[in-house]
């Protein structure tokens, strides 16, 4: 049997991974052994300790499981399916100490262990001002009022007849990698840039609503939106975007909205951070003047270097970060790994994505996974092999309009450090000796 030339190197993920204790202790054991002896080293990666149990016969092959020979359980068993026991490590987490209240907080998505570019609607990240609700549909109400001719009050009912479409976009909050505009803070890409969760939504048009109701095209400029939880969530839309792509949604992935995310009723806002996608959707105001809102005069503001701050700062810049191999994983082996992660722009397609393993010194553009959608999360891999010495792996995004994601000293000279949003800078991984990956920032 011919061997591939260069054996995949295996790697601990961090939280869950596919390595049961015993092996990851054995290969670290046999790794210490060929750090010190480069020759046992070059011959160990080209045999690989999976291949050398194979031919001993291995029991998992050779004793056939339970599995193989009984009964399974029946369909149905579960009418709405959830993952396998041994995938319960996958799951949303809070960080810890960030906020006081849980019902005012956020957990993050488990960006480390998703694959391609849909995260599943139950690990579709969560940012609440002030906790979530489970909302009777049949009792939600949609009001489109101001510079209208006819403000009208919709049924769930009523907006489900309407046509709708369906589109793939990413979300990610304005404050999304915001703990690590001073320094490094966290450790994990859960942490460091998991508010950010991409989906197909469902609803329909928010353009198809305001001709229905009849905008009063002369005077109006832009939309407020508001929500139906108690934090009272209210954002300005300028209208020629309320009239290019958002959604007023009721579908995420295929079925209704989860709850957490905003069942029965969102806006998205495809390219604009979070905060504008608002949750439990109960009204659309057609004004001339931004309304200034609380949640656009005191927060989602930047912080300047002069002490001025920015408002209304809301597109999500071209960013791109590694997921595999990052914060907390350790790779067992030298030798080949595949480096992958996600990349995405609020304000188009991903053009490119460079890749660099000595702290941008050098880059090799990465091969970008089909569908390249616009304001979508774009997953990219790039093969490489570790010669077992420290690295410092990052990823470098350009988007179709040709802007490129900076470095923290090009952010910085221009956002200063003491920001909260919009940090879009390229995050750096170190690779220790040991195969520990780590946060850190190289510039
Ligand atoms: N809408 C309402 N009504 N209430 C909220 O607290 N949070 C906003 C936005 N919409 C919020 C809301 C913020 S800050 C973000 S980042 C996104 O919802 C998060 O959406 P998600 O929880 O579906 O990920």
């Amino acid at each position: 049997m011919s061997q591939p030339p260069v054996r995949p190197g295996r790697i601990r993920r961090a939280p869950e991974g596919f390595l049961t204790p015993e092996q990851i202790g054995e290969v670290a054991a046999g790794r210490r052994d060929f750090l010190r002896n480069a020759f046992v080293a070059a011959t160990a990666v080209a045999a690989g300790t999976g291949v050398a149990r194979a031919a001993e016969g291995d029991p998992a092959i050779l004793t056939l499981p339970e599995h193989s020979t009984t009964l399974g359980r029946p369909v149905a068993e579960r009418p709405y399916g959830t993952p396998s026991q041994y995938e319960s490590g996958l799951k949303r987490r809070e960080s810890p100490g960030l906020t006081r209240v849980a019902a005012a907080s956020v957990s993050f998505a488990p960006l480390q262990g998703l694959f391609g570019i849909i995260t599943p609607s139950g690990l579709h990240f969560e940012r609440h001002h002030q906790g979530w609700h489970d909302i009777d549909p049949a009792r939600h109400r949609l009001m489109v009022n101001g510079l209208v001719k006819e403000a009208r009050v919709y049924t769930m009912d009523d907006l489900m007849r309407l046509p709708s479409v369906s589109r793939i976009h990413f979300i990610e909050c304005g404050a999304n990698t915001g703990m690590e505009w001073g320094n490094v803070a966290v450790p994990t890409v859960q942490y460091t840039h998991g508010m950010l969760s991409c989906s197909e939504f469902t609803g329909v048009p928010l353009s198809v609503l305001l001709d229905d109701c009849g905008i009063d095209r002369k005077k109006a400029k832009f939309v407020l939106a508001e929500g139906a939880d108690g934090s009272s969530m209210t954002r300005t839309i300028p209208l020629d975007r309320a009239l290019d792509d958002v959604l007023v949604a009721w579908g995420q992935n295929g079925e209704m909205l989860r709850p957490e995310n905003g069942y029965p009723l969102r806006l998205v806002v495809p390219g604009i951070q979070g905060v504008s996608w608002v949750k439990w959707l109960r009204r659309i105001e057609v004004g001339d003047k931004p309304w200034a809102a609380k949640d656009e005069a005191i927060h989602y503001i930047d912080l300047l270097p002069d002490g001025t701050h920015r408002q209304y700062t809301s597109i999500q810049e071209c960013k791109s970060v590694i997921t595999t191999p990052s914060g907390g994983q350790t790779l067992l082996d030298r030798g080949f790994h595949n480096i992958s992660g996600l990349a995405w722009s609020g304000r188009g397609k991903i053009k490119r994505v460079d890749v660099s393993t000595d702290g941008g010194r050098n880059w090799r553009t990465a091969r970008l996974e089909t569908p390249v959608l616009s304001k979508a999360l774009t997953r990219f891999n790039i093969d490489w092999v570790w010669d077992g010495s420290p690295a410092i792996l990052q990823s470098r995004a350009m988007d179709d309009t040709g802007y490129v994601q900076p470095n923290y000293a090009q952010l910085r000279e221009v956002r200063g450090t003491r920001s909260i949003y919009h940090n879009n800078a390229i995050q750096s991984w170190k690779l220790a000796e040991s195969g520990d990956v780590s946060n850190v920032q190289v510039y």
